[in-house]
């Protein structure tokens, strides 16, 4: 009776990896129980999704092909796009958001444009996030998630987005995401590690708690639907002040090194994962998340859907 806070399947936003190709659903050897899948595997996955209850997928795509311009992050026959056609056209009451960001589509894995030094060139990024995004909201995409912490993006995308027409498509920027270490095992997941150098220009530095409340307050200004705070466990401190000085929907993202070490642990039978899982995103949503971006999101599901009343 005196619960303050109740975490339900429909927090949850489940991350999907989709690749080129035929008959494969490949696990990510660092993040057990995810895979990667070709479109003609994908849509068992789907069903599996919804029959759970899980309203809300965040696409990321692997391309056959990447290159200095990532030119595949914007075809309108890229693999997102091809992925989010078919997705709306069988599941349409699955809510659709896309990762929107350059590093899974250049072939030196920076999150944008090269300058000839090797710096990310901020400015000239922007037109590539538009017209990704752009591109996404044609094949059907409900929301559109810049990644890639470049200044600007939230207002080059949103501009973009009305002058396409797309006025109803939403931002869920990741505005305050921390270069961080538990990345790792993303980067075997989209094949996206940067191929020189770190992404600590664009990324925020851990050590920052005021700069994590700035970047959220600078892209609600921009236009931003939600905002973001990346990682979720070792930031919930972020977490609680972006939700409560700004009042704004706020989306946590569990990443991909916080699963892997819960997945060892639990494979080495050192921890009860059922319990550890759901205490963790408990807590998450404790410290102010509205939603949660998780890989965990199918099991927690099934756990949640057990009447416990222990
Ligand atoms: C792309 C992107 C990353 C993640 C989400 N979008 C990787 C990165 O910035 O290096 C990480 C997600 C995770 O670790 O689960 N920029």
């Amino acid at each position: 009776m005196i619960r303050e806070t109740e975490l339900s399947v429909r927090d949850f936003i489940y991350p999907l990896f989709v690749c080129e190709g035929e008959q494969v659903k490949r696990e990510v050897k660092s993040m057990p129980g995810v895979f990667q899948y070709s479109l003609d595997m994908l849509d068992s996955e789907l069903c599996e999704l919804e029959s759970l209850g899980i309203a809300a997928v965040l696409l990321f795509g692997l391309p056959s092909h990447k290159d200095e311009c990532g030119s595949q992050a914007y075809d309108e026959n890229g693999i997102v796009q091809r992925a989010v056609r078919q997705i709306r056209a069988d599941h349409p009451k699955l809510f659709v958001i896309t990762d929107v960001c350059m590093c899974e589509y250049t072939s030196h894995g920076h999150c944008g444009k090269l300058t000839p030094s090797g710096d990310v060139d901020n400015d000239a990024t922007l037109q590539w996030l538009a017209a990704e995004a752009l591109s996404h909201a044609q094949a059907g995409a409900n929301m559109v998630a810049p990644s890639d912490m470049m200044d600007g993006h939230v207002a080059a995308i949103r501009q973009a987005l009305d002058q396409g027409g797309f006025s109803n498509v939403g931002i869920m920027s990741y505005s305050t995401k921390y270069a961080s270490g538990f990345y790792g095992p993303f980067r075997d997941a989209a094949d996206s590690a940067p191929a020189h150098g770190d992404r600590r220009s664009y990324q925020m530095d851990p050590a920052n708690r005021e700069e994590g409340v700035r970047m959220a307050e600078i892209d609600i200004a921009q236009g931003a639907d939600m905002v973001m705070v990346k990682p979720a466990l070792a930031y919930l401190d972020v977490l609680r002040d972006v939700r409560e000085r700004l009042h704004f929907p706020t989306v946590a993202y569990n990443v991909s090194g916080e699963y892997s070490m819960v997945k060892a642990a639990a494979q080495n039978g050192w921890i009860d994962e059922k319990r550890v899982v759901l205490e963790l995103l408990l807590s998450i949503k404790r410290a102010g998340a509205c939603m949660i971006i998780t890989y965990h999101a199918k099991e927690a599901a099934r756990w949640l859907s057990e009447v416990d009343h222990g």
